[in-house]
């Protein structure tokens, strides 16, 4: 089976130099913060500064997997179909972002939900995103690291991270997860773990691929 996943170099690359230049600006977003400390201690207001910074910072001690870049609705609705989401499911997004993984399984399949995050601005927007949507009694978000989240009770995890971050998160799935449990994966491969499914097609001239497996209480480290 051909699993190359069509133009997800493009998005891998696009995910990498968004990270790879998270340092540069948060040097240089470091550099002007240090700046207006100076500025701030000449005027007086430094303790402002110091505020602001704490109420926008993300969980020190987890791993950044991916930066956030959404996954377009359209392709939300087909992860879901391809893990074949029902009324008796518990999906977990590891990576939540605004949530609209969890909260699409709510609205459309009545199915439990779950969202970890490392950024507390996402979280915000999730749950306010559940009660406009009217399932905020089917779905919970959490400020979690993903790779320190209690999978057992998830029967799909939807991920949208880095292959390299799936890897790290594979023992983990598959320690945790019970057999029959579905893993679907927008554009991001796992190692030498060969998927059930490849769902291949192009959404706005870009052609995305998913990918789905079955836990089947083998560990794969
Ligand atoms: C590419 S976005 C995917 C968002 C959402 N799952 C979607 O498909 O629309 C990746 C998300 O993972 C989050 N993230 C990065 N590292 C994480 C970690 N260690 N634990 C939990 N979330 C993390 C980022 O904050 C970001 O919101």
């Amino acid at each position: 089976m051909d699993v190359s996943p069509g133009n997800s170099d493009f998005f891998e690359s696009t995910m990498l130099t968004s990270m790879q230049v998270r340092p540069l600006r948060v040097a240089s977003v470091a550099a002007s913060a240090l700046s207006l400390l100076a500025l701030s201690f000449v005027v007086g207001s430094a303790s402002r500064v110091g505020a602001e910074q704490t109420a926008t910072q993300k969980r020190p001690d987890a791993a950044n997997l991916a930066p956030y870049v959404p996954t377009p609705q359209e392709v939300v609705d087909r992860m879901l179909q391809l893990a074949g989401v029902t009324k008796g499911d518990v999906v977990y997004d590891l990576g939540c972002g605004d949530g609209r993984i969890p909260i699409t399984a709510a609205q459309q399949y009545g199915a439990r939900g779950v969202g970890v995050d490392i950024d507390p601005q996402r979280i915000a927007e999730a749950n306010a995103n559940a009660k406009r949507a009217g399932v905020a009694h089917l779905v919970s978000f959490k400020l979690q690291d993903a790779l320190a989240t209690d999978l057992s009770e998830a029967t799909v995890v939807t991920l949208y991270l880095l292959s390299s971050s799936n890897l790290k998160l594979r023992p983990i799935l598959t320690r945790q997860l019970k057999p029959g449990a579905r893993i679907v994966s927008h554009n991001f491969s796992m190692g030498d773990w060969e998927p059930e499914k490849v769902d291949t097609f192009i959404l706005a001239g870009g052609s995305r691929t998913l990918y789905l497996w079955k836990a089947d209480g083998k560990i794969r480290p």
